[in-house]
């Protein structure tokens, strides 16, 4: 499949691993040039020259946390001077923690939307101008599962995502006319330390083994495995690419089937 994605400038944001990494990787392999951030740099570091050396891309990369606004223009400002413009942005952070209601302080409310919906704000209102310019552009923000289904025990999650669905379709109404198309991805159980965190904190709260944690999730998914970040990465990049031009304002699960709705 001709993607199109050639020489494109891709900014894939919390890429130093799990599905950030893995979406950076697969821009990559489609030729794009790639800007990539995270906050702790010697991880960056590894994940850049590891991409640098396998796929011969040109990389910047710069550490940095996606919740402080100006780091964020910073960063898009750097991209812009060294390859003259941004194409395609992913939008993607940290997970907040695993809590029921009455668990949650306001302390962490707060965190968990400079986390998963500020960052998105900042990333979108540094780069939609560029796209403007070139009348040619993709947002896509990594979120959940749980902005089509809520999952018990991660109410921040389940209740901030939500927003940035909002955020998504908003920008996909507004933008449409300028050739910057916005959707979303919802990731379902999917391999990587992420989950790694979670399954810990949940075999203390469930008093079973992180195993059994793992199993439990797999089974609940029609396909009865945990994705691999690849599958995800390998979404977002058709997502981007000239063969979904007609597709924006969307979210698109990439869950093994656990969403159950139709
Ligand atoms: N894996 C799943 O099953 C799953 C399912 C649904 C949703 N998600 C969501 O998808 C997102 C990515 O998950 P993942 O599994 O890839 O997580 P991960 O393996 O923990 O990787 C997170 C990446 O984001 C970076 N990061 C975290 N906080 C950051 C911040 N404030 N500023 C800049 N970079 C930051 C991390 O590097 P540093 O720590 O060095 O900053 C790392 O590169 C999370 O929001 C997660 O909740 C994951």
């Amino acid at each position: 499949m001709e993607t199109g994605l050639k020489n494109r400038v891709a900014i894939v944001a919390a890429s130093s691993q799990g599905l950030g990494r893995a979406t950076a990787e697969a821009f990559a392999a489609e030729g794009c040039r790639l800007a990539m951030c995270a906050r702790n740099r010697e991880t960056l570091a590894e994940a850049t020259e590891s991409i640098r050396a396998r796929y011969k891309t040109e990389v910047l990369a710069e550490p940095f946390d996606v919740t402080d606004a100006n780091a964020v223009r910073d960063f898009v400002t750097a991209v812009v001077q060294k390859f003259g413009g941004v194409d395609i942005c992913v939008t993607n952070a940290g997970g907040p923690p695993a809590k029921g209601f009455l668990a949650t302080t306001i302390e962490e409310w707060r965190r968990a939307i400079d986390l998963n919906f500020m960052s998105t704000v900042y990333f979108a209102h540094q780069v939609i101008p560029h796209m403007q310019k070139k009348k040619w552009g993709r947002i896509i923000t990594i979120t959940s599962v749980t902005t089509k289904q809520p999952v018990g025990d991660l109410v921040y999650s389940n209740a901030v995502r939500a927003a940035v669905v909002g955020l998504v379709k908003s920008l996909a109404n507004e933008f449409g006319k300028d050739g910057i198309l916005v959707n979303n991805v919802g990731p379902g159980f999917t391999a990587t330390d992420r989950l790694k965190e979670l399954a810990r904190s949940r075999s203390v709260a469930l008093n079973k083994t992180e195993k059994e944690i793992f199993e439990g999730w797999a089974a609940d998914a029609p396909l009865k495995r945990l994705g691999e970040p690849r599958e995800l990465a390998d979404t977002i990049v058709w997502l981007a690419s000239e063969r979904a031009s007609y597709i924006t304002g969307q979210t698109v699960l990439v869950d093994g089937g656990l969403y159950k709705g139709l």
